[in-house]
């Protein structure tokens, strides 16, 4: 039995409690990077519109944004809570992205650059929020521009120069309009940039959320708009201390550490943690199996493969090898994640081809040869006994299937089941299977992000290679589980074998009437 660390563990029992309430298609779980860009969106339209009416003076910007808030309460009131609540929830959904990375061991290997990329990207989500905050220039925004300062004074290229600003009284609209710059142009471009290279080594990325997860989220946004509208404090005055100040502690929480720690232990405990996050994939580092190999005279450059990789690892280009094909493809190994997925991709991945010889196709992956597969596939089912025989395709990154074995039940363990040819299934069936149970990650949960999508998408929507129409479907179940649902797959699959033995009881039962009749 595969061993489950207790953050994992409880961290799918959430998922999977989501998965009860919204379904795999909307859980919110599997959906924090396209939410948060949801988030994002709102942001910026709200932002916009408050950038209609807002001042970038000192004097002038307190009472614009208090016109929106209370003259135009109805509107810019609004767009203002949208703004601020939107700009909360981005932050709580990508502090869940990152912990659900690290709960199921999302972050090391051949994801690092995605990691390390990604932490940068939330401190300047929480500097765009603080920025935003000093920009109202109530009692709020001054406390943050006063421990702004103190803290940016403790950097040896500042040295001092910026909290004197406030102290003696000599605030500029320069600087203001400084901030309000860096707000509503020079960090949101950061932002971007950061996020396209945070993305940039896979590929098929998602950026929208699911319409009914987007519009749920917005109504629930809305409502605590007008229910708990944003408000400022006092005007900022910078000779009187505010007696109570609200924290906004999505964004604000580093300031009261000042209450306790100096400005330059502060930026030793900021500096420290982030450097920790950057390193965690080598804490300890996690070994990628070996890349996907290319065999040129097996691959007619159809670039399949290519399309399919969810790591962008494999590329086309024109041939090399004097064949009478266009293109060949490439495979950069050190991006591919070693999931299989191409071989499953791979129409010369079919096991009915040179049944004498060793089974070669286009691309395959070392550790676990397309030959292999075949031969496994074919002892597995010669050792089947009983009425009802059942193979079971698994994911070694899924529940382990070699719990499901018996001797009415044969299994095999893929990389991922995106490397399982459509053709494998029509030849397990043809060669002894009465029934071929498939299982992998939780639906909308494949470790390798496209496996699932791609294997349902090859049996039922014709995504190349197809599982042929002729294959009797009432034969192949698909049940998938994580690592902890071995009671529900154990459960599904002796449905699936009660109705295969129900099915070739009734085959026998009309064979013998057809010979009756004759
Ligand atoms: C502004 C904040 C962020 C946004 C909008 C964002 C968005 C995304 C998106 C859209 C993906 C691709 C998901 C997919 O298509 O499978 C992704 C992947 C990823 N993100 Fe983020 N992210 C953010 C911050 C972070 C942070 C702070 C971390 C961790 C430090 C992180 C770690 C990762 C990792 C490890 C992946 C790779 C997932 C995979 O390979 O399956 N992200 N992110």
């Amino acid at each position: 039995m595969k061993s489950v660390n207790p953050i994992k563990r409880g961290y799918l029992a959430l998922e999977e409690w989501f998965n009860i309430s919204f379904g795999p298609e909307w859980n919110p779980l599997y959906h924090l990077g396209t939410l948060t860009f949801f988030f994002f969106w709102v942001v910026l339209v709200s932002g916009i519109y408050l950038f209609i009416f807002f001042d970038t003076s000192l004097s002038g910007a307190y009472n614009s944004v208090e016109y929106l808030t209370h003259d135009q309460w109805y509107f810019g009131g609004v767009m203002r809570s949208l703004h601020r609540y939107a700009s909360d929830a981005a932050v709580a959904t990508i502090i869940l992205h990152m912990f659900r990375e690290f709960a199921l061991d999302r972050y090391r290997g051949f994801r690092w650059f995605s990691w390390l990329t990604g932490v940068p990207t939330l401190w300047f989500v929480i500097t765009l929020g603080i920025t935003g905050y000093w920009l109202v220039w109530d009692e709020l925004g001054l406390y943050v521009a006063v421990l702004s300062s103190q803290l940016m004074d403790a950097l040896p290229i500042v040295q001092g120069s910026m909290a004197s600003n406030f102290l003696e009284g000599h605030l500029t609209d320069r600087f203001f309009t400084l901030m309000g710059f860096l707000h509503l142009l020079g960090q949101p471009v950061l932002l971007i940039f950061a996020l396209w290279i945070h993305v940039k080594r896979l590929s098929h990325v998602e950026v929208s959320a699911p319409r009914g997860l987007a519009i749920g989220s917005f109504l629930a946004l809305l409502a605590l708009s007008f229910i708990w509208p944003a408000v400022s404090h006092a005007p900022a005055d910078l000779h009187k201390v505010p007696a109570v100040l609200n924290l906004d502690w999505f964004y604000l929480n580093i300031y009261p550490v000042l209450d306790y720690l100096t400005a330059g232990e502060t930026w030793v405990l900021t500096i420290g943690i982030t450097t920790l996050l950057m390193i965690m994939p080598w804490l300890p580092p996690k070994k990628t199996g070996a890349a996907a190999v290319v065999h040129l005279d097996e691959c007619n450059g159809c670039g399949q493969c290519a399309v399919d990789c969810p790591f962008d690892a494999i590329s086309v280009r024109t041939r090399t090898d004097g064949a009478r094909w266009e293109y060949e493809v490439v495979v950069e190994d050190k991006l591919c994640a070693a999931c299989g997925i191409c071989v499953g991709s791979c129409h010369s991945s079919n096991p009915f081809r040179s049944s004498t010889k060793v089974l070669e196709t286009g691309i395959d992956m070392p550790q676990f040869p397309i030959d292999d597969v075949r031969t496994r596939t074919r002892t597995a089912l010669d050792a089947l006994q009983g009425n009802t025989k059942i193979i079971v395709f698994g994911c070694d990154h899924a529940f382990d299937v070699a719990e499901l074995q018996d001797p009415n039940v044969a299994v095999l363990s893929f990389l991922c089941t995106g490397m399982l040819p459509p053709t494998l299934v029509e030849y397990a069936l043809k060669n002894g299977a009465d029934g071929v149970f498939i299982t992998g990650c939780r639906n909308g949960d494949c470790y390798y992000r496209y496996g699932n999508i791609w294997m349902d998408k090859r049996f039922n929507e014709g995504r190349k290679p197809v599982l042929r129409e002729r294959v009797d479907r009432s034969r192949i179940a698909v049940f998938r589980g994580a690592v902890t649902d071995g009671k529900e797959i154990r459960d599904q699959l002796e449905i699936f074998t009660n109705q295969i033995a129900r099915l070739k009881e009734d085959a026998t039962i009309s064979s013998s009437r057809e010979i009756e009749n004759a």
